[in-house]
């Protein structure tokens, strides 16, 4: 084209899932019956109060003007009331917390708020895709740490103190951790808050998925002292079955908050109202709806297990969040041809790990957000592959 792209966007390429998505979209309009397990969209509903609360706050006809730029107080007051009573962290309803339409875009606004182009930022390997691109469209430096299954997909602190940290201004962290489904602990917490403070890195947890098949909450934010140094991201799109909505939060010391909202700000003009009183809702929803919804994905579970079991991966059973993770058998040589391999023949599409880094090059994961049907569909579709 006559107009080029900026130097920035040559960095970094178009989502993995943007891609895998269209070419899926492709193969049904050509008439396959496609069985995506790969992306991990919830596909049971927010509660009914959340949806008949947005229903009746749009009929209104002054629900629909800009909205505050930090989010409605009654919906920051929730967020905290919800850390309160499931984290145990107390936050400031008034600038402990600031609203994100989903953590997505929380990532990009830390990076752009705290990353100088130079800065270099700690990336768990296997981690989410996004905080690598995000660092590279600010200008910071990609520094992977790696994460192993025999360390429990922890970090390993020691070899990082060996490393010149100097110049690491930011770490990802993202606990629950997808892909592996490994949880963290306070002891980890601390030693990982420890080491923020020690080296001056903002010390970010990416925390949506704790409230799937997960009986044990515990936030960043809780160890002594964490505000110094410490962010957390949080959001509905797991946790209440509203990934479409574009909801959640950060929350921290208020002068990290206010650095964030310095960026935002100039970015968009709040949210819909109608939808932040609705997330009022759901942040209230009994801790019944919570067993309810969770006891389908461990009905779920079972079958992806099964799956697992018979394509010959091993994986840990006690992995929390909305995926099982497994190792491929040392039989096969190529993890990439081998999930092609897949989706051509059976028309299931599960992701490879190579996308979460060179960590996860052994690895698939399955997603638990298609139904016991299909789920069961996809398992007899791979029992004739295998045949
Ligand atoms: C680790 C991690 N962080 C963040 C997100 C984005 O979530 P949200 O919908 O809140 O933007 C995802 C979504 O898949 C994720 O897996």
């Amino acid at each position: 084209m006559i107009v080029k792209p900026a130097d920035r966007t040559g960095n970094v390429q178009e989502y993995y899932f943007s891609q895998k998505l269209a070419q899926i979209d492709r193969m049904r309009a050509e008439g396959s019956d496609v069985i995506n397990l790969g992306i991990g969209s919830p596909d049971q509903p927010p509660s009914e109060n959340t949806v008949s609360t947005l229903a009746a706050e749009a009929r209104k006809p002054t629900s629909h003007g800009y909205q505050s730029y930090t989010g409605i107080p009654a919906l920051r007051k929730a967020f905290s009331e919800w850390y309160k009573k499931y984290f145990r962290v107390d936050l400031n309803p008034d600038d402990e917390i600031l609203l994100l339409m989903g953590s997505k875009e929380g990532i990009m606004h830390i990076s752009m708020a705290y990353v100088n182009p130079g800065d270099e930022v700690l990336i768990p390997d296997p981690g989410y895709p996004t905080y690598s691109s995000v660092t590279t469209l600010v200008g910071g430096i990609v520094r992977k740490y790696d994460l192993r299954e025999e360390n429990g997909w922890l970090p390993d602190l020691d070899s990082l103190e060996k490393s010149d940290l100097s110049k690491v201004k930011l770490m990802w962290i993202n606990y629950p951790h997808m892909p592996t489904g490994a949880k963290a602990s306070m002891d980890i917490f601390r030693k990982l808050i420890a080491f923020s403070q020690k080296h001056r890195i903002l010390l970010c947890n990416d925390n949506p998925y704790s409230f799937i098949l997960n009986n044990e909450y515990i936030s960043l934010l809780s160890v002594d002292g964490a505000k110094e140094t410490a962010l957390e991201l949080n959001s509905l799109s797991k946790s209440h079955n509203m990934a479409g909505w574009r909801i959640g939060m950060v929350a921290g010391h208020c002068d990290y908050i206010k650095t964030i909202l310095r960026v935002k700000s100039n970015m968009d003009s709040g949210m819909f109202l109608g939808m932040q009183m609705a997330a009022v809702e759901a942040l209230n929803n009994p801790e019944s709806w919570y067993i309810t919804v969770n006891s389908v994905y461990a009905r779920r579970r079972k079958i992806v297990e099964e799956i697992m079991d018979l394509l010959h991966c091993s994986y840990d059973k006690s992995q929390i969040g909305l995926f099982v993770w497994g190792r491929i058998p040392e039989s096969i040589p190529d993890c990439e041809s081998y999930i092609e391999d897949i989706l051509e023949k059976s028309k299931v599409f599960i992701t490879p790990g190579f996308i979460f880094g060179d960590n996860g090059k052994r690895y698939i994961r399955i997603s638990l957000c298609a139904n016991e049907k299909r789920l069961t569909e996809a398992k007899g579709r791979l029992v004739k592959l295998k045949g």
